[in-house]
Order: C-alpha cells, then sequence, then structure tokens
C-alpha cells in the first residue's frame, strides 16, 4: 500500500474511532458526567505502538470542557515494549497548550516498576490487544490496567477481532473488571486477514465494586 492511501486509511480509521467514542461513551453516565465535569485528566494508553490513536484520544477527551478551551489539561501517558515504536510516537506527538505527551518504552505486566507514573489515571486504553500471542501476559497488563484506574476511572478497550474482544471481556472480568458497556462498530475497516477488522468492537470497563 503506498504512503498516500495508507495516511487516508488511518484518517478514516482515526475518524471512525473518534465518533465511536463519541456514542459509546454516551452510555456510560459516570463517565459522561465526568468528561464534562472540565477537571484535569490523566490517560494511559498501554500497549500504544507507534500510537496512531494519540492525537485522536488526546483531542476526544481533552475537548469536553465546557468553561475554556484550555481549562482541561490532559496528562497522556503512551506505553509498549517495542522501543522503536515508541520513539516513532515521541517523534510524532509532542504536546500542546492542553496536552502533554510522555512515550514510555515498558513491560505493560510490571507496570509497578515506572515508578514515574502517576498512582492513578482517570482512563486507561488498550487499542488491538494481541491476546492470542500470550494469554497469560495480558491477563497481567489487565489486572495493571485496573488497578491504576482512579476511584471512578474506566478501562476501555477496542479490539480487531470478534471472539477475540469476547475473550478478553472474560479475562478482564477474571482480573477484577466490570462490564459497563460494550458495543460493535459495524462501520470499522475490514483488514486483509479474515475476521479482522479496525476497532471492531470497544468497550468500557471499570473495577469491580466502583461506581
Ligand atoms: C496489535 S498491537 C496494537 C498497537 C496499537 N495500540 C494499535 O492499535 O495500533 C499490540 C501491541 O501490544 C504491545 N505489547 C505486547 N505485549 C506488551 C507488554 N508486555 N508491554 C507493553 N506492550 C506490549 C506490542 O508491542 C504491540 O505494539
Amino acid at each position: 500500500m503506498d504512503r498516500s492511501t495508507n495516511q487516508q486509511y488511518l484518517a478514516e480509521d482515526m475518524q471512525r474511532l473518534d465518533e465511536m467514542l463519541a456514542r459509546v461513551t454516551k452510555s456510560d453516565e459516570t463517565l459522561s458526567r465526568y468528561l464534562t465535569s472540565g477537571g484535569d485528566m490523566q490517560l494511559l494508553n498501554l500497549a500504544c505502538g507507534a500510537c496512531n490513536e494519540a492525537g485522536t484520544l488526546a483531542n476526544f477527551f481533552g475537548r469536553f470542557n465546557k468553561k475554556s478551551a484550555d481549562n482541561r489539561k490532559l496528562k497522556f501517558v503512551g506505553l509498549d515494549i517495542r522501543a522503536r515504536e515508541i520513539a516513532d510516537a515521541a517523534a510524532r506527538f509532542r504536546g500542546n497548550l492542553n496536552a502533554e505527551f510522555e512515550f514510555l518504552r515498558g513491560d505493560a505486566t510490571k507496570l509497578h516498576d515506572h515508578q514515574q507514573l502517576p498512582s492513578e489515571f482517570d482512563v486507561v486504553f488498550v487499542r488491538h490487544q494481541n491476546l492470542w500471542n500470550g494469554k497469560s501476559d495480558w491477563e497481567k497488563i489487565y489486572h495493571k490496567a485496573l488497578e491504576k484506574l482512579s476511584p471512578n476511572g474506566r478501562l476501555i478497550i477496542t479490539s480487531y477481532f470478534d471472539r477475540e474482544h469476547q475473550q478478553a471481556l472474560e479475562v478482564i472480568k477474571e482480573q477484577g473488571g466490570e462490564l459497563v458497556v460494550t458495543e460493535a462498530n459495524e462501520m470499522s475497516r475490514e483488514l486483509p486477514t479474515p475476521g479482522k477488522f479496525v476497532d471492531r468492537h470497544v468497550a468500557i470497563l471499570k473495577r469491580q465494586s466502583s461506581l
């Protein structure tokens, strides 16, 4: 695929991700209330790779402030185990008045080793986990993700495959998560691998027994 076609696909995928987030967050009263409250926000994007989604997520979560454009400060931390992808992300997303970006190379199964991370995040986002590639690692990653949530914080995941999405929800439940809402995105882009679609599903989860 040539570069300009790739860029075009990416732009369309990001537009769909933004629209999907707008739809699904409306089904979560606590999150919607928090988003429109205008406070600062901390977002952790785990296993973010080159983090194509960073700008879209920062715009989405940063734009809810109704008071003034520069009122909400978003701290965005992206983390992935692959150094080259993290370096790419750091070169592309440098932050602005409303968003501070930080990209770390690290193992999400060992989040506790990253002492410089804030103690809690309002949103932990995991886009396109690859559960098939090592279920026990993802059990640990989801466990750490839930541990990092603020009391009313949300874990938001998206998945490429129907079955993998259901498996991820099961794993998160076993690790102490509770499903708030899950939605299939019928508009998602089909990829060459059978059954694989960009952001085919999205789900919002919370820690069991939180609001
Ligand atoms: C399918 S890719 C998704 C990347 C990106 N979120 C996206 O949607 O394009 C899965 C990512 O998980 C990362 N990953 C796998 N195990 C990890 C771990 N233990 N810690 C951090 N990242 C990990 C991989 O390096 C890869 O970038």
